[in-house]
């Protein structure tokens, strides 16, 4: 078994997680983006995540091999306990765990950071992401029908959601993620 670290990201780790996310955008409807951002766009998406959500990379063996974050659900004022999450590893090393470990290790920092709901979009479909969601408690919210187009063809996403940390009360606002 490959020593496995979960971490923050940094600056340095761009160049591999633009290579990881490259083959997604250029190959698959799994992101909608079609251009591969370059590794100052990937530094600046880390840093942008870090400030307020979280970067979190996977390294096995002192590779990294994948990588999750957050971002905003919505930037309305009454959404900003809820973030937006996703998750990618590299093609050759899924279904080995390191997605599970990954997205445990994220949501448990951005409940730690105040964050009490997280949300997810799948290009349908994508069994692998699909189990990862229901594995971690995810529940379906709905799909949109024909909401993308890549490759000549429209495509479904699904969304799906979990709370984060302690239930929300009603009465007052919960304490502002830090
Ligand atoms: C989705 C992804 C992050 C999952 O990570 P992973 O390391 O491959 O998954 P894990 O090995 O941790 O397995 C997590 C769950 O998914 C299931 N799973 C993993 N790969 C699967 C596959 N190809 N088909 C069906 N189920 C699969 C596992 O059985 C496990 O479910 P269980 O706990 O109920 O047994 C990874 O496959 C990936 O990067 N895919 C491409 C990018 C992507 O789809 N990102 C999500 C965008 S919404």
């Amino acid at each position: 078994m490959p020593e496995r670290v979960i971490r923050d990201a940094t600056a340095a780790d761009a160049a591999a997680c633009a290579a990881i996310y490259a083959p997604y955008a250029t190959g698959t409807t799994i992101t909608f983006e079609t251009e591969p951002p370059d590794v100052a766009e990937l530094e600046r998406r880390i840093a942008k995540a870090q400030e307020r959500y979280a970067f979190l990379v996977l390294e096995d063996d002192g590779v990294v091999v994948g990588y999750a974050y957050a971002g905003p659900f919505k930037e309305r004022a009454a959404y900003r306990w809820s973030c937006e999450v996703s998750i990618y590893l590299a093609a050759d090393r899924r279904g080995r765990g390191g997605g599970r470990r990954l997205y445990e290790a994220l949501l448990e920092r951005l409940a730690a950071r105040g964050y009490r709901m997280a949300a997810a979009g799948m290009t349908q479909p994508n069994e692998a992401s699909g189990r990862l969601h229901a594995a971690m408690g995810f529940e379906p919210v709905g799909t949109y029908r024909d909401i993308g187009w890549k490759f000549g063809a429209s495509h479904d996403v699904t969304w799906v959601q979990r709370p984060l940390g302690d239930p929300i009360v009603s009465g007052e606002d919960p304490p502002e993620p830090t």
